[in-house]
């Protein structure tokens, strides 16, 4: 059985975790950004892995969800920067669940990233009271996903592994 991590990652969060779950990961692996991927013909398990981006999922993610995940078995892995347990996240989440309606969705996993300062500093200049809070949370989130994170990603990865 050969799994695929496949992520998109701008600041290294997602990335990070794709790397945990691959460690994980028992016989023939392979691990690359989305971009890189063409379809998932060969792989009878893939992880897929994304930021939260403007409250939503970012659409090169939801367009690859919709075209390429038909009949496989899939779970997907997310980083935000809100800590984990806040309400509004399932709303932000809840669109691949939509978007790979077709695909055997075994599970989801989500934790906290850091965000990156020049998206604080730009935050933080926004008009909108809304986007100034978000910026002003940013310090918060300094060096998440943390090892209790990453070993949380790992366990999830194992439990998917034993689902599929
Ligand atoms: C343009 C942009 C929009 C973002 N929007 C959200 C958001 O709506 N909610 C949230 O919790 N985090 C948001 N974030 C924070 C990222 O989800 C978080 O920092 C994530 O861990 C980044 O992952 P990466 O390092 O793999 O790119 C946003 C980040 C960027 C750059």
């Amino acid at each position: 059985m050969k799994t695929l991590v496949t992520y998109m990652s701008q600041t290294g969060n997602t990335k990070k975790i794709a790397e945990a779950i691959y460690g994980e990961i028992e016989g023939e692996k392979a691990i690359k950004p989305i971009s890189e991927v063409k379809d998932l013909e060969g792989y009878a398990l893939t992880f897929i892995g994304f930021p939260i981006m403007q409250f939503d999922i970012p659409p090169m993610v939801k367009d690859f969800l919709s075209t390429s995940t038909k009949g496989k078995k899939i779970a997907i892995f997310m980083t935000h920067a809100v800590p984990e347990g806040v309400e509004a996240i399932h709303s932000w989440t809840g669109s691949y669940e939509q978007a790979a309606a077709d695909a055997t969705i075994l599970g989801a996993f989500d934790c906290q990233g850091e965000l990156a300062q020049p998206i604080i500093d730009r935050l933080l200049k926004a008009d909108d009271p809304q986007m100034k809070a978000f910026g002003e949370m940013g310090p918060s989130t300094k060096g998440q996903p943390d090892e209790s994170r990453v070993n949380k990603a790992k366990a999830f990865a194992k439990e998917i592994q034993a689902k599929a």
